[in-house]
């Protein structure tokens, strides 16, 4: 079943309000000619560089997602920004559970799955991260973390809110390394994912979920990882801060595309 890409740049807590918005003027006329018909293309900035960002993308093709929300409607929780703080800036998406938050912050399957609903309550577009550290990966257990994290992550989700979500499969070891997954290790884990999707909301709705594919992805490999059955896209760290090289990952990508 052909999926439609989606290709979504994660800054990280990389460039000011400013930066951010000169980043945006350039992306969006580069990418002005591609149809959105073909691909999803967003951009997630840090969050006080998230308006300048949503006012130099309006009117062009390029959508724009958060990279973090908590569970809570308001209240007592310094530092953290709520969904309705990001629905009513104009947000359309938002990140949870990114192996930095993980390894940093003590973010835990239980705390996806609490953000997780946070997002859909709040009508905004979830990508869900998960992965494996390499020694994990190097002992056999990928497919066992994977699974684990699919299902704290995923606890209580109906298969109505799961057709809403995206699922970004993010090998630890390939993040910010240059080491990306090959194609054919990274779609044997995709396939995996969605097998795991299937035993849990059928093959309807696992068939229609968009799993991107994160760590050093660029515009010289996308096209061959795309090009797997199971990839629909990526999650880009370092290749999404530069408005040229960005642009040319999305045109290789949409070469692999099946869409
Ligand atoms: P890099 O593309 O810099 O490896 O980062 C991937 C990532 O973590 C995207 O969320």
């Amino acid at each position: 079943m052909a999926r439609k890409l989606m290709i979504a740049g994660n800054w990280k807590m990389n460039k000011t309000a400013n930066e951010g918005k000169a980043l945006v003027e350039e992306l969006k006329n580069a990418v002005a000619d591609i149809c959105p018909c073909k691909v999803d293309i967003i951009v997630c900035p840090p969050f006080t560089t998230l308006t300048s960002v949503l006012e130099a993308a309006k009117g062009s093709n390029i959508k724009v997602g958060a990279q973090n929300i908590h569970w809570a409607e308001s209240g007592a929780f310094t530092g953290e920004i709520s969904g309705a703080m990001l629905k009513e800036l104009g947000v359309e998406y938002v990140i949870i559970g990114h192996s930095e938050r993980r390894q940093y912050f003590g973010e835990t399957d239980e705390t996806v799955n609490k953000r997780l609903k946070a997002a859909l309550a709040n009508d905004l577009k979830p990508i869900v991260c998960i992965g494996e550290m390499l020694e994990e990966r190097e002992s056999g257990k990928t497919n066992d973390v994977l699974a684990t994290q699919l299902a704290g992550g995923l606890a209580d989700i109906s298969a109505a809110d799961m057709e809403k979500i995206v699922i970004a499969y993010e090998p630890v070891w390939a993040i910010g390394t240059g080491k990306t997954a090959t194609p054919e290790v990274a779609e044997e884990t995709h396939k995996y994912i969605r097998s795991f999707l299937t035993d849990k909301y059928g093959k309807e709705v696992a068939d229609k979920i968009v799993i991107q594919y994160g760590g050093s992805m660029n515009d010289g490999n996308a096209e061959a990882l795309v090009s797997q059955a199971d990839i629909d896209g990526g999650l880009i760290g370092g290749a999404s801060l530069v408005a040229a090289k960005f642009t040319a990952l999305i045109n290789n990508a949409l070469k692999g595309s099946a869409c």
